[in-house]
C-alpha cells in the first residue's frame, strides 16, 4: 500500500486527508493518506523516509514550503521560481520539490469568473504561500499588487525577485479592488485582521486562502459590508487535484458531490 502525507503545523484544521482518501477510493488506488504535525527539526527525518520509499508522497503546508526545500534534490521550475513547495514526490531515485498552489490559486479565481484585469490586488502576508500567489496574479494579469507583512523584511525580500511590487506597512490600507488574506492569521477563531471597513468600502472581493474555518473572521466583516467573499476551498481542492495527478497520474474529478464532502 503506498504512503502518503501532509505535513504543517498546525496540521488538525487539514482536510487534505479527507480529499485525497475519497479520489484514492474513487480511483480504485490501494494507497492512504494520512496527516502529521511536525517540528523544523524533524523534517529532515520525514523527507529521508520517502528517500527511503517508506513515504510516497507528501504535501507541505504552514509553516514549511520553504524550510523543506534545502532537504530536496531538486525543484520543479515553478517550486524553484516561487521557492515554495508544496508537493513532494520521487523520480529516478531524486526528491522533487513541485509547487500545486500556483494552479490551484488559478484555477480558483477562473472558477468564480474573476477577471483580474485592470485590477489592484493587495496581499496580507509575505509567507511560504505568498509568492505562489504573486506569481499567479502576474499570470492572470493584475494590474497592480501591493503586498503588506507584519515582519516588513519578508515583504522587502519579495520585492527583490518581483520589483513592481508596492509594499506597505503592516496596519495600513491602500485602494484595492481585491484584497487576499495569505497570512495565517483567521485558522483560530479569535483571530482577527486589523482593517477599517468603512474606509474600504463596498463591492470589492475578498479572499482568504483560509478554507477551515470556512467563514474566518475576515470574511464575514467585509460581507457585513457588503463585499464579494470567497474563502480558499476552490484553491484547496484544484491545488489537492494537481498534487494527485503527480503521484497517480490521474486528473480526480471535481464533482457536487465532492463539493459537498
Ligand atoms: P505559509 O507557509 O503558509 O506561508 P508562513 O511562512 O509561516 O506560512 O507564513 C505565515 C504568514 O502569516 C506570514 O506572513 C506571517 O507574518 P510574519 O512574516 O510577520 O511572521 C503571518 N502571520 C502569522 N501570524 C501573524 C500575526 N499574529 N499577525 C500578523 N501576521 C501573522
Amino acid at each position: 500500500m503506498k504512503k502518503y502525507l501532509v505535513i504543517g503545523n498546525p496540521i488538525e484544521h487539514s482536510l487534505s486527508p479527507q480529499l485525497h482518501n475519497h479520489w484514492i477510493k474513487e480511483n480504485n488506488i490501494d494507497a492512504i493518506y494520512n496527516k502529521k504535525q511536525l517540528n523544523e527539526s524533524d523534517i529532515e527525518e520525514i523527507i529521508d523516509e520517502v528517500k527511503k520509499g517508506e513515504i510516497d508522497g507528501i504535501n507541505v503546508t504552514v509553516p514549511f514550503k520553504k524550510s523543506v526545500i534545502p532537504f530536496l534534490d531538486q525543484l520543479t521550475a515553478l517550486a524553484k521560481e516561487v521557492q515554495s513547495v508544496n508537493t513532494i514526490f520521487k523520480k529516478d531515485d531524486k526528491i522533487i520539490g513541485d509547487n500545486t498552489d500556483i494552479g490551484g490559486f488559478e484555477k480558483g479565481l477562473k472558477y468564480i469568473n474573476y477577471d483580474l484585469k485592470n485590477k489592484n490586488v493587495f496581499i496580507l502576508g509575505a509567507g511560504g504561500v505568498a509568492s505562489s500567489i504573486i506569481l499567479a496574479l502576474k499570470r492572470l494579469g493584475a494590474a497592480k499588487i501591493i503586498l503588506s507583512n507584519r515582519t516588513k523584511k519578508k515583504a522587502d525580500d519579495l520585492k527583490k525577485k518581483y520589483t513592481d511590487l508596492e509594499i506597505i506597512n503592516w496596519g495600513e490600507t491602500p485602494d484595492f479592488n481585491v484584497i487576499i488574506n495569505a497570512t495565517s492569521l483567521g485558522l483560530k477563531s479569535d483571530d482577527q485582521i486589523k482593517l477599517n471597513y468603512t474606509d474600504i468600502g463596498t463591492n470589492k472581493l475578498f479572499y482568504d486562502i483560509i478554507y477551515n474555518p470556512n467563514k474566518t473572521k475576515f470574511l464575514s466583516k467585509a460581507e457585513q459590508f457588503g463585499n464579494q467573499i470567497e474563502n480558499g476551498k476552490m484553491m484547496f481542492i484544484y491545488q489537492a487535484q494537481l498534487a494527485f495527478r503527480i503521484w497517480h497520474n490521474i486528473l480526480p474529478k471535481i464533482d457536487n458531490k465532492l463539493l459537498d464532502l
